[in-house]
C-alpha cells in the first residue's frame, strides 16, 4: 500500500496550500489537526539591536530549550510505508500552516567525503521517491555525478518533528524535468538559464544584465528547458520519523528497506 503521488508545487488537497515558485507555500491560518504543538519553555530570545548584535546582550544558545509534549508515534500506528507514513505528517504540517513546509535541507559529499548542505524544495514525492529541482552544474549536482548518496531532512521544528531520509539520487528524466520547468513562472524559467548556479559571477549588476537579454530574447511563454537543469528522485534506503516527547525522551521510527518491503526499528533518542 502506497500513498498517491503528492505534489507539493500543486494545489493544496485540503484547504488551499499552494506553493509558488520559490517558496512562499505558507498554509492558511495555522489552525491544528492534532498537531502536537511543543510548549516553550524557557525564555524567548531577546531583540537584537542590528547595528551592533552584540552589544549588551547575551544569548546562550545552551539554556534555549524547549519543553515538547505530545502524543508520540507508536509502531502499531505507522503506515506500511514511509511514502505513506510521510504523506500524512506532510499533510499535517501543511495544516499547521508552517511556513515552507516542503523546504527540506539536502546533503551530499565531495569526491574527499567533505559533506555540504543545503536548503531545496520537494517538489514531488510517490512511492518512487522524492523529487526535487536544481542546476546540475551546481556544487550538490556535480557532488550528485560522481556520488550519488544522499539525505534530506524536513525540519519542522515548530512541530516538534523531523523526517530524516538516506539513499541515493537519481536524475528525472528530461519529460518529467520539462513537464515540471513548463510549470514555473516565466520569470523563474528565465531566471534558471540566467544563473549558472554555484559558479563565481563578477557581480550583482552581471546577473541581472543575463536576465534583461534573455527577458528580451523570450519575451513571452516558451523558454526551453536549460540542459544544465533538471531533476532528482531521492530513493531511500531509510526513513526516520522523529517526534519530539517530554524529557528528551522522543520517539524514533526508522523504516529500512529491505527488498520490496520496509522493516521498522526504534531507535534511542
Ligand atoms: C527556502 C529555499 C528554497 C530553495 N529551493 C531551491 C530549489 O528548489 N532548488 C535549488 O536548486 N536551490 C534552491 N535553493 C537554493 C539552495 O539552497 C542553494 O543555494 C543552491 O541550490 C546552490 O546550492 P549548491 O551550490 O550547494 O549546489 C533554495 C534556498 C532556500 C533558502
Amino acid at each position: 500500500m502506497v500513498a498517491r503521488p503528492v505534489r507539493p508545487g500543486g494545489p493544496r488537497r485540503a484547504g488551499g496550500f499552494r506553493q509558488s515558485d520559490g517558496g512562499g507555500g505558507t498554509g492558511a491560518g495555522g489552525k491544528s489537526l492534532g498537531v502536537p504543538r511543543p510548549v516553550l519553555q524557557d525564555r524567548r530570545v531577546p531583540h537584537l539591536d542590528p547595528h551592533d548584535p552584540f552589544a549588551g546582550v547575551t544569548v546562550d544558545p545552551a539554556v534555549m530549550r524547549k519543553q515538547y509534549r505530545s502524543e508520540g508515534l507508536a509502531e502499531t500506528e505507522l503506515a506500511e510505508s514511509p511514502f505513506e507514513e510521510f504523506a500524512r505528517w506532510f499533510i499535517q504540517t501543511v495544516e499547521s500552516g508552517l511556513p515552507e513546509p516542503n523546504a527540506m535541507v539536502v546533503s551530499t559529499v565531495d569526491e574527499a567525503g567533505r559533506p555540504s548542505s543545503r536548503t531545496v524544495l520537494l517538489k514531488s514525492y510517490d512511492e518512487h521517491g522524492f523529487v526535487f529541482f536544481t542546476n546540475y552544474g551546481s556544487r550538490k549536482g556535480r557532488e550528485l555525478a560522481a556520488n550519488p548518496n544522499i539525505s534530506l531532512l524536513f525540519p519542522w521544528h515548530a512541530l516538534a518533528r523531523q523526517v530524516v531520509v538516506r539513499g541515493t539520487a537519481q536524475r528525472t528524466g528530461r519529460d518529467e524535468t520539462a513537464a515540471y520547468f513548463r510549470t514555473r513562472p516565466h520569470g523563474s524559467q528565465l531566471g534558471a538559464w540566467a544563473s549558472a548556479q554555484s559558479t563565481v559571477v563578477a557581480s550583482r549588476e552581471e546577473l541581472d544584465q543575463r536576465y534583461t537579454e534573455l527577458a528580451e530574447r523570450y519575451p513571452q511563454e516558451q523558454v526551453p528547458v536549460p540542459p544544465e537543469w533538471g531533476g532528482f528522485r531521492v530513493v531511500p534506503d531509510e526513513v526516520e520519523f522523529w517526534q519530539g516527547r517530554e524529557n528528551r525522551l522522543h520517539d524514533r521510527l526508522r523504516y529500512v528497506r529491505e527488498g520490496d518491503a520496509w522493516r521498522v526499528e526504534r531507535l534511542c533518542p
